[in-house]
């Protein structure tokens, strides 16, 4: 096993936007005359602006024609950018930068694989842009995860061999987008949400490069 590379997901694993896309998916369905409970907001976890607004419209029991559903996306994405708008470092997720530092120090390649357009502006507020040799968004990919294009993508333009890249995944749609790209995958968060990754991680508070490699020594992909 030879790790040249981390493929990170931005939301949920490096900063925990969920937050800020919740508050602005309910104030679309307040608008819209329906509740939306944090329940149904993990049902977005990694999923597209327009796919989750399909979502959204299947839990209000609505119908919009495709041109109504640009309107209401855009509406949300501009809610969504005033709350990103504010964000800080201090709200990248405990141990995220100790890490970074850490595999950039071994040598290791760092690249963002996330369904985010926002994703440049998060980067910024957040002070990591350059903590990233390459970064793969929304606006860079056609499939959305389960495939693993976002990721083969980052691969590529690291020059590296899917094989020897580890991608950090909170939803289920990214683990399996990263095995299916034939890489190892490292689930971030608990057992009960998630399945198929290689190793679990809670978060990357304590965590280090060694303790990875050890665990993921066990698996052959
Ligand atoms: C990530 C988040 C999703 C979000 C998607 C698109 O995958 O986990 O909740 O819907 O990105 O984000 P965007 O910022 O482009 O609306
Ligand atoms: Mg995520």
């Amino acid at each position: 096993m030879n790790i040249k590379a981390c493929i990170f997901d931005l939301d949920g694993v490096i900063v925990d936007t969920a937050k800020y896309h919740y508050l602005a998916w309910k104030r679309l369905a307040s608008e819209l005359g329906f509740e939306f409970s944090e329940e149904h907001n993990e049902r977005l976890k990694g999923v597209s602006r327009m796919r989750s607004l399909e979502i959204l419209l299947e839990v209000g029991k609505m119908n919009k024609s495709p041109e109504e559903k640009e309107i209401l996306a855009a509406k949300k994405n501009d809610w969504y950018v005033n709350f990103i708008k504010q964000l800080r470092p201090d709200e990248i997720l405990p141990g995220v930068q100790k890490f970074l530092n850490e595999i950039r120090a071994l040598g290791i390649k760092t690249a963002i694989g996330s369904a985010s357009k926002n994703t440049p502006l998060i980067l910024l507020r957040l002070n990591l842009a350059g903590y990233f040799d390459v970064v793969i968004d929304g606006t860079k990919v056609s499939k959305a995860k389960p495939d693993p294009e976002v990721f083969l993508k980052g691969a590529e333009e690291l020059g590296i061999r899917p094989s020897e890249c580890i991608v950090f995944e909170d939803a289920q749609a990214g683990i399996e987008a990263a095995k299916n790209g034939n890489m190892y995958c490292v689930g971030v968060g608990k057992p009960e949400n998630l399945t198929g990754y290689d190793f679990l991680i809670p978060g990357f508070e304590d965590l280090t490069f060694k303790l990875i490699i050890e665990n993921l020594k066990k698996i052959k992909i």
